[in-house]
C-alpha cells in the first residue's frame, strides 16, 4: 500500500485530498497545524516524525494571503513565506521520498494575476512554482514527478464567508464553467497526479479553475 502526507489536511481542499486519496486505497497521513507548526523549522521535522518513506507528499499547507504592500508587514511577510516556501521546500529536502514518487504542491492561480491585494501572497506561490520545475528535473532520474496544482477560487466549508454574492458573480463571469469550484475539484486533480497514469507528467503547473480567465475576448477583438 502507498502512503501519502497531506498537508493541511485539517479542512479544506487538503482534507478533501486526503479522503480521495484514501478511496484510491492509499495510506494517508493528515498533517495540520496543531501536530506541527510549519511556520517554523522544528515543525517541519515534526510533520515527518516517524515516516520511514513516503510515496506521495502533497504540499498543501499555506497562511493565508497578508494585505496589500501598504499595510504587510515584515513579520507577516517571513511568516508567509516560511510556511508557503520553506516548509514545501525542507519537506521534499527531508522526506523519505520512494523511487517513483510524486510530490504536488498546491499553487494558486494568483500567480498570473496582478493583484495588488495578494502580492505577497502570490511572490510565495510563484516561487513554488519555481522550485517545482527545478526539482523535476533532479528528481526525474528516480521517476519522482514534482508538479503543481494551481486552484481558481474554491469555495469551502471554511472559507465560504469570503465569497460575497458580488464577488461570485464577478468570479462566475470571468470563468468557463460559470461557477466557483469545490475542494472536490481539487482533489481529483490531485489524485490523477498521484496515480501512475500521470507517470510521464512532470515539472507542470495545471490550473484547476473551471477555466477561470480564459474570455471573453475585449470587444472588437476578432
Ligand atoms: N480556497 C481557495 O480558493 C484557494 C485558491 C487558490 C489556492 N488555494 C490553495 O489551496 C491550499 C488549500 O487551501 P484551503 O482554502 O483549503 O486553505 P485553508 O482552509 O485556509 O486551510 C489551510 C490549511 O493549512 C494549514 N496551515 C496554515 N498555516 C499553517 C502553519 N503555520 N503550519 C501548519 N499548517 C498550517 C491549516 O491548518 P490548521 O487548520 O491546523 O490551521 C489548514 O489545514 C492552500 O495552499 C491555498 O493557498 C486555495
Amino acid at each position: 500500500m502507498k502512503t501519502a502526507l497531506v498537508t493541511g489536511a485539517s479542512r479544506g481542499i487538503g482534507a478533501a485530498i486526503a479522503r480521495r486519496l484514501e478511496k484510491d486505497g492509499i495510506n494517508v497521513l493528515r498533517h495540520d497545524s496543531g501536530k506541527a507548526d510549519l511556520s517554523t523549522m522544528e515543525g517541519v521535522d515534526k510533520a515527518l516524525e516517524g515516516i520511514d518513506s513516503l510515496d506521495i507528499l502533497v504540499n498543501n499547507a499555506a497562511a493565508a494571503p497578508g494585505g496589500p504592500i501598504e499595510t504587510d508587514t515584515p513579520e507577516g511577510f517571513d511568516h508567509l513565506f516560511a510556511v508557503n516556501v520553506r516548509a514545501p521546500y525542507f519537506l521534499i529536502q527531508r522526506a523519505r521520498m520512494n523511487d517513483g514518487g510524486r510530490i504536488i504542491n498546491i499553487s494558486s492561480v494568483a500567480t498570473r494575476m496582478a493583484n495588488p491585494a495578494q502580492t505577497s501572497f502570490a511572490m510565495t506561490k510563484g516561487a513554488l512554482e519555481t522550485m517545482s520545475r527545478t526539482l523535476a528535473l533532479q528528481l526525474g532520474p528516480r521517476g519522482i514527478t514534482v508538479n503543481v496544482v494551481a486552484p481558481g477560487a474554491t469555495r469551502t466549508a471554511d472559507n465560504s464567508a469570503i465569497f460575497t454574492p458580488e464577488l461570485k458573480t464577478a468570479i462566475e463571469a470571468l470563468t468557463a464553467h460559470q461557477r466557483l469550484g469545490t475542494a472536490e475539484d481539487i482533489a481529483d486533480v490531485v489524485a490523477f497526479l498521484a496515480s501512475d497514469d500521470a507517470r510521464w507528467v512532470t515539472g507542470q503547473v495545471l490550473d484547476a479553475s473551471g477555466g477561470l480567465f480564459l474570455g471573453p475576448p475585449a470587444q472588437g477583438v476578432q
